[in-house]
């Protein structure tokens, strides 16, 4: 099953909101519906981000005013901006080359998370391993396999991973809906844990790596990725834990030189303030809802792209 795809002359995604209690596919006709998908969550990842835009592309026409909202949809993945602009380079060229090209984006995410598992595996040493992550790299980040959970994908299949403990990641639970439901499907062995349980477990020795993706790595090595990563890169330094990063060559934004000039985005603090509609905190309660947060490159031990490994 592929989480986002061309078919016929629309683009077909898994609704993520959905998951894991229904599985349903969702027919997108226009690029109005496309961002709004995306400001939903109904699409998601980085890598999954980048393929809805240079397949939106398609699905404006040329029109220049769709291409730059589709572009703006959500702010801290560079993927997305990335594959619009892949798709767009063809727009003289007409709507087939258009389509070509965005077809190409998504077979090159789905080679590229294979290369990424590949090589993550490659990378880990020791015979069975705990990882740590975090919000959702896998599949449903991308077209197939993933990022980092395509890491641990690749290690299950060959027989080294002991166990995944995968963070609920609040307040949108990526990691209790979608991580848990990925690893159940792969056969793969794993425990949910609370967001403010990493660090504990890090230091008590639970965890042989922390294996995260990204939304965006700046020149310098820094890397925004769904909030709470700052705070596993902080305890897994203190714990002598490889914090690894993986991600796509396509994540990897030169013209923002720190994870200063990241662009993080603010979501609405109702999503805070309610889980599935139930309110948790007293009406009238204020929230803040940064759904990233910057790494600093020191605190990475590798970043593993399609391409390489790049040592801070
Ligand atoms: O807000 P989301 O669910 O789009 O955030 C996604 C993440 O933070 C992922 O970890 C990141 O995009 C890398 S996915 C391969």
């Amino acid at each position: 099953m592929r989480t986002i795809d061309w078919a016929g002359d629309a683009v077909e995604l898994v609704d993520q909101t959905l998951l894991p209690d229904r599985c349903v596919t969702l027919r997108v006709e226009t690029v109005a519906e496309l961002v709004a998908a995306i400001r939903r969550l109904a699409v998601r990842g980085a890598p999954a981000l980048g393929v809805a835009g240079a397949l939106g592309v398609v699905l404006a026409d040329g029109d220049p005013a769709q291409i730059a909202e589709l572009r703006a949809a959500r702010p801290t993945a560079a993927n997305l901006a990335w594959g619009v602009d892949r798709a767009a380079a063809h727009l003289r060229e007409g709507r087939e080359a258009v389509l070509r090209a965005a077809l190409r984006v998504r077979d090159d995410d789905i080679a590229a998370c294979r290369a990424m598992g590949e090589r993550g595996a490659d990378l880990l040493e020791g015979d069975r391993l705990r990882i740590m992550t975090v919000c959702n790299s896998g599949a449903l980040a991308a077209v197939e396999r993933g990022t980092a959970l395509g890491v641990v994908q690749t290690l299950h299949e060959r027989g080294r991973l002991t166990e995944v403990l995968a963070l609920e990641t609040r307040p949108l639970l990526q990691g209790a809906r979608l991580t848990t439901w990925e690893l159940a499907r792969m056969g793969a062995p794993h425990r949910l844990v609370a967001d403010s349980a990493g660090p504990y477990l890090l230091a008590k020795g639970e965890v042989d790596a922390v294996l995260i993706g990204a939304d965006r790595i700046a020149a310098n090595g820094d890397t925004a990725n769904k909030i709470g990563s700052y705070a596993l890169a902080l305890g897994a330094e203190r714990a002598g834990v490889p914090f690894i990063v993986v991600a796509p060559e396509s994540t990897i934004d030169p013209a923002t030189p720190t994870g200063d000039h990241i662009v993080i985005e603010d979501r609405d603090p109702e999503e805070i303030l309610t889980v599935r509609g139930v309110r948790l905190a007293p009406e009238g309660t204020q929230a803040l809802n940064p759904a990233f947060d910057v790494t600093p490159h020191d605190l990475i031990t590798a970043i593993v792209t399609d391409r390489r490994v790049i040592r801070p």
